[in-house]
């Protein structure tokens, strides 16, 4: 952080402006900064923060640190609070198109049933979700996996878009997706978009051909790693042992284990020893039943994610939120079930904020992602504090995470560049013909989906384990199924 006001401060802003073709100018704010020294969060009152093209340059705590020349766009943000943007460390952005028709499924008619993105990422940015990590597995072909990186690229957001590598046909097997993994990776020009790999086999094939192969990709290109780990009578494997185990784990390259549902003690100390991190995506392993019987053991090593944004919202606020309260009811329930009395509140909202925002920067490997420091990319949030829910905030971390909605999002900036503003997705010509196209296209394939008979339970859920009988409940009095009409 720049000691504000200071001579070289000014000094070091006016270089900058004189510099700056594109700088940009957030003034009169409440700024969550983060001071990279002691590692905390920093709330400045009435400050700025200066940007020069994708990065910030200084932030201050003086509202107008210098006389603003022509060519430096000033942005009022009083009664405004400025925070980095929200980093989606899991999804499945292609799922968009079933959106809704998920509404009481569980992780087995999930697996089973729903195989099938712009629209979706623009969704994700509107609601201050500014990095994503997608774990695109729909390699069907090479076309569906080039129209996913190509929407992905086109949407403007700053993503890791995870290619999964697996055994999608005879004619399209993961030696095929690595060959057009690798012309992909070449003619990538983007700086906002990092082709990354998702791999699911790391268990099921520990030595076979094709993961040894994942694995020398992943070693010689340093690309992002994601993969599903959900454990319990669940058994879909990838645990950290698992990944290091075929010598992935341990070096600089970026490792996110989505949900790491059931992670253990030995499992969490590799994770620490080789600073990797998890995903925790709190609504979905709510909705499915992966759970999290464990994931609040190590927040230090974890981000939040959205997952299937089809079947709920799409915004890491409500992650952080659910996880921050879910979680607290978690542990109070450790204090009560003592018949004793919570004499302190487990988890602040200042961790909630921390892991959706700073932490999914540490998950991809990118300090410089998820605060508002010098030097950090501009991937900023600008929230409405005067609405209805926020008037009279005094602590804006408090604020952002419990009281405020998508809805009071009034600017998003994406390194540096307006993404939203003054409440509306900027290039909303361009969004309204995607919308159109998205619902044609959603409409087509809803419709298939609906005439897809939902899968038999009985038996067993594919990695052999029985399924169980689930209490039914009812908001109605009598003879209850659990569900009214689904209006699907
Ligand atoms: C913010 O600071 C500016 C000077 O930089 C001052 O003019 C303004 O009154 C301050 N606003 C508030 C709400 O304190
Ligand atoms: C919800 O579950 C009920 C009972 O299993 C089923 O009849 C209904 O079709 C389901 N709705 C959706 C949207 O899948
Ligand atoms: C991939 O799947 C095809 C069937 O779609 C099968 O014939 C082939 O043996 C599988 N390849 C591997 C390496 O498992
Ligand atoms: C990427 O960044 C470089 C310099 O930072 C710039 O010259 C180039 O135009 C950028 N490319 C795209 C596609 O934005
Ligand atoms: C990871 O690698 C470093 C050397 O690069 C080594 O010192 C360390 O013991 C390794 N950790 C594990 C868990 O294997
Ligand atoms: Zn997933």
């Amino acid at each position: 952080m720049q000691r504000s006001g200071s001579l070289s401060q000014i000094v070091l802003v006016l270089y900058h402006v004189a510099i700056a073709a594109c700088a940009k100018l957030l003034s009169g704010g409440t700024i969550i900064a983060f001071d990279q020294e002691t590692e905390e969060l920093k709330v400045i009152r009435n400050g700025s923060v200066l940007i020069d093209g994708d990065r910030i340059v200084s932030v201050s705590d003086i509202a107008s640190p210098f006389d603003v020349p022509a060519g430096v766009e000033f942005i009022d943000c009083t009664d405004k609070i400025i925070t980095p943007g929200f980093i989606d460390t899991h999804r499945h952005g292609w799922q968009t198109v079933f959106k809704t028709m998920g509404s009481n499924t569980t992780l087995a008619d999930y697996g089973s049933r729903y195989s099938a993105l712009l629209a979706g990422i623009y969704e994700a940015m509107a609601a201050g979700v500014t990095t994503i990590v997608d774990h695109a597995h729909h390699t069907w072909t090479p076309d569906t996996s080039a129209a996913g990186l190509r929407a992905s690229v086109d949407s403007g957001a700053r993503m890791y878009w995870a290619y999964t590598f697996q055994n999608s046909s005879a004619e399209f097997g993961i030696p095929e997706q690595i060959a057009q993994w690798k012309e992909l990776a070449a003619s990538m020009t983007s700086n906002l978009t990092q082709l990354a790999i998702a791999y699911d086999d790391f268990t099921t094939n520990p030595t076979g051909a094709d993961t040894l192969a994942v694995a020398d990709l992943i070693r010689e290109s340093k690309s992002l790693l994601t993969t599903h780990h959900v454990e319990g009578p669940w058994l879909l494997g990838n645990s950290p042992e698992d990944l290091h185990r075929v010598g992935v784990l341990n070096s600089s390259t970026p490792v996110v284990i989505a949900h790491a549902a059931f992670l253990d003690v030995r499992g969490a100390g590799l994770l620490r020893s080789t600073n990797q991190h998890i995903s925790i995506t709190a609504e979905s392993e709510m909705h499915y039943g992966h759970l999290h019987p464990t994931s609040h053991l190590i927040m230090d090593q974890a981000s939040l994610g959205v997952d299937t944004h089809m079947t709920f919202s799409t915004d890491i606020l409500t992650q952080a939120r659910l996880w921050l309260q879910s979680t607290r009811y978690r542990v109070y329930q450790n204090t009560i079930d003592r018949f004793q009395v919570p004499a302190q509140n487990p988890f602040s909202v200042n961790q909630a904020f921390l892991l959706a925002t700073r932490n999914g920067g540490l998950a991809v490997g990118r300090k410089d992602l998820g605060v508002i420091a010098p030097g950090a990319q501009a991937d900023l949030v600008v929230w409405e504090g005067r609405s209805p829910g926020m008037l009279g905030w005094t602590d804006p971390v408090a604020a952002v995470i419990l009281h405020a909605s998508v809805g009071d999002i009034t600017h998003v900036l994406i390194g540096g560049t307006f993404k939203k503003r003054d409440g509306r997705l900027v290039d909303a010509r361009y969004y309204d013909e995607v919308q159109d196209r998205f619902l044609a296209s959603a409409r087509r394939i809803q419709k298939v989906l609906k005439d897809t008979p939902l899968p038999s339970q009985e038996g067993s859920f594919l990695t052999g384990t029985p399924y169980g009988y689930v209490m039914q409940l009812d908001a109605k009095r009598g003879e209850g199924t659990g569900y009214g009409p689904s209006f699907v």
